[in-house]
């Protein structure tokens, strides 16, 4: 019969231990990140953590600017494309140089069969998609400037 006592467990402590206490100090909240929740003492940037919440930040404004020319096009592709069998007079068209609506699209969590409802949205609005989904909203994907996600709507982001 096998007995365990502490000894046994004293190759596993040692193994694990050494590599911890060789890690040099400034490499040791990244390595207690990645393996524990537990708040550790870090240093913290000479700069801020934060930002006033005065608009966008730089980045994000420059990629709203590049994005914009691309979902822009796209949305009034679709929004032709869409209306192309409404009578004349019912037809709303969109002109070059109307300034578009920033879209953003959210999935929700809710488990897998939300992740799979959030991926089948994804395949019938994804013009890239070449599956035989059928629908109206194929190339709506592509007008979206953001996708987020919660939970498992957060998977299917790869997140
Ligand atoms: C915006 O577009 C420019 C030119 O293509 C590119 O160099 C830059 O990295 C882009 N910036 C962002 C945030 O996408």
């Amino acid at each position: 019969m096998l007995t365990l006592t502490l000894a046994t467990f004293v190759p596993v402590i040692i193994a694990i231990l050494i590599p911890w206490l060789a890690t040099p100090a400034h490499a040791l909240p990244s390595l207690i990140k990645l393996t524990s929740y537990a708040p550790v003492a870090a240093e913290c940037p000479s700069s801020g953590l934060t930002r006033d919440a005065i608009g966008l930040c730089s980045g994000e404004a420059e990629y709203r600017t590049n994005r914009s020319k691309v979902a822009s096009q796209h949305l009034r592709e679709w929004f032709t494309a869409v209306n192309k069998d409404m009578p004349e007079k019912d037809r709303f068209e969109i002109e070059k140089g109307v300034e578009m609506p920033v879209i953003g699209l959210a999935s929700s969590g809710g488990g897998i069969g939300s992740m799979v409802n959030n991926a089948g949205l994804v395949q019938a609005w994804d013009n890239r998609d070449s599956s035989s989904v059928k629908s109206n909203m194929k190339g709506f994907y592509q007008s979206i400037s953001y996708h987020a996600g919660t939970s498992t709507g957060a998977w299917l982001l790869g997140g």
